[in-house]
């Protein structure tokens, strides 16, 4: 295949370099955006007499053809080219001749695998957005179904508090609705055109640059062309965007291994997203949530080295940003089939309310709500504490809970404890009076639902 630089080379490129250098099996992937800002380069090119109408006309016909025939499989992408922009090129001028050899007119690869890039993550981005909304919304039908169902709330891992199982959902709910709202406003900043910036200087055509950004969709233009070539902060934004969506991934997917340990047996995965053991028959592993927190660490490595990638770099543009690619796209490509299986994990995914009842009993967690009770006769909360602290630390001398003392032990204690000590003290209590804004009583956990499903309703 004749090099596009051909004419000035009087030797061949080695063939290891040769196979180094080209990027087609990963570029491959832009190949709609490629064709789609050949379009908008080549219409403006025309509107802007810098190529003639008959020239622009060819161009966007050989170049819809070639769409569709790579859709239909007439047409196959010729992997020994360098990259895409070399394919579409080339098979546009044997399709059409001379006038496809001036669409490269005021254009350079440089400003051109820019724009590619942008169009396919702003279409990524719509994607990943789309996914991250459907897992928001199994949380929110799981954490209705669990809105009353008590479990113990953990600081330190110790249990804390009672709370209910729709609270601890919808913590989750919160973070994915940050992701969404993070993901989509990097679509919105990557989505200028840098096309039109050239090799990294401009041109000295008469181009429109809003113009192709116009036909493009896009919002605006890189306002300077050497750093329109050499900018991949939106490829770094949204690989920290999704280093963060990960981190929640991996959160979620750690508290699902514990919870479906023996030791907690909270909840039970469905078949579907557990497997077994080949040696031991009893044995049923959440491999999925294991490996959706394991492959967390790739989205992180994603994002370092595109850090790293960047850091050195002089302007403009360097072969080196041929990189960006494989790192990106494996973020994206990694982010989406974990969401894509979180999603019918959890909705699949059932509570054991019996055992997070029985754990949420077992560990003092409504010793709070003790001293809340002291605290509402009169007495100061600390002095309340201290009261309470010590009946704790009877209850644990002598195999008790605070629910099995008898009232003639708590009014040892404080002779402010009345009959009453037991509803305050009871679980259902616990939670239902934690009616705070936020708070885990059921009611303010269908608040919380009905405000992640609204907000699910705006972009
Ligand atoms: N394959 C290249 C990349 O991905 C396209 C730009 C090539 N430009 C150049 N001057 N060699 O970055």
């Amino acid at each position: 295949m004749e090099k596009l630089w051909a004419g000035k080379f009087h030797g061949q490129l080695d063939q290891a370099a040769d196979d180094f250098n080209a990027a087609i099996r990963i570029d491959s992937r832009l190949v709609a955006e490629d064709i789609q800002g050949s379009l908008a380069h080549g219409a403006m090119l025309a509107a802007k007499g810098i190529i003639s109408e008959a020239d622009g006309k060819a161009i966007a016909k050989g170049l819809q053809e070639i769409a569709q025939d790579l859709e239909s499989g007439a047409l196959s992408i010729d992997y020994a080219c360098e990259d895409i922009h070399t394919f579409i090129e080339g098979e546009l001028t044997r399709r059409i001749g001379e006038a496809g050899k001036r669409l490269h007119t005021a254009r350079s690869r440089n400003d051109q695998v820019a724009l590619d890039l942008r169009l396919n993550l702003r279409k990524e981005c719509g994607a990943l957005k789309k996914a991250v909304e459907d897992l928001i919304t199994v949380l929110c039908n799981k954490a209705e179904t669990y809105a009353d169902t008590i479990m113990p709330g953990y600081t330190h891992m110790q249990r804390a508090q009672p709370i209910t199982f729709g609270q601890h959902l919808m913590a989750y709910g919160m973070m994915f609705l940050r992701d969404r709202e993070r993901i989509g406003q990097c679509a919105a900043r990557m989505n200028v055109s840098p096309l039109g910036c050239c090799a990294l200087a401009g041109t000295t055509y008469d181009t429109d640059r809003y113009m192709t950004a116009e036909l493009l969709g896009m919002e605006g233009i890189c306002m300077n062309s050497l750093d329109g070539v050499s900018d991949r902060d939106f490829c770094l934004e949204l690989a920290a965007d999704l280093s963060i969506l990960m981190m929640h991934l991996s959160r979620l997917s750690e508290e699902i291994i514990l919870w479906c340990s023996w030791e907690f047996g909270f909840v039970r995965l469905s078949d579907a997203y557990s497997t077994g053991s080949s040696i031991m028959p009893q044995k049923k592993n959440p491999d999925i949530a294991e490996l959706i927190r394991g492959k967390t660490a790739r989205v992180y490595g994603d994002l370092m080295g595109l850090l790293t990638l960047l850091k050195g770099l002089p302007l403009a543009y360097n072969k080196d940003l041929q990189e960006d690619k494989e790192t990106i796209f494996d973020a994206v490509d990694t982010a989406k089939a974990c969401l894509s299986l979180m999603a019918p994990m959890v909705d699949t995914m059932e509570a054991r309310p019996e055992n997070m009842r029985r754990a949420a009993a077992a560990g003092f967690i409504n010793a709070t709500d003790c001293a809340d009770y002291l605290t509402a006769k009169g007495i100061p909360f600390r002095s309340a504490y201290k009261v309470t602290g010590d009946l704790v630390a009877k209850c644990m001398e002598t195999g008790k809970t605070l629910e099995s003392l008898s009232l003639a032990e708590y009014q040892e204690a404080s002779p402010l404890f009345q009959a009453d000590i037991y509803d305050a003290i009871s679980l259902e209590a616990c939670v239902e009076r934690r009616k705070s804004q936020g708070g885990t009583a059921p009611e303010q956990v269908r608040k919380q639902i009905q405000w992640a499903r609204e907000t699910l309703k705006n972009d």
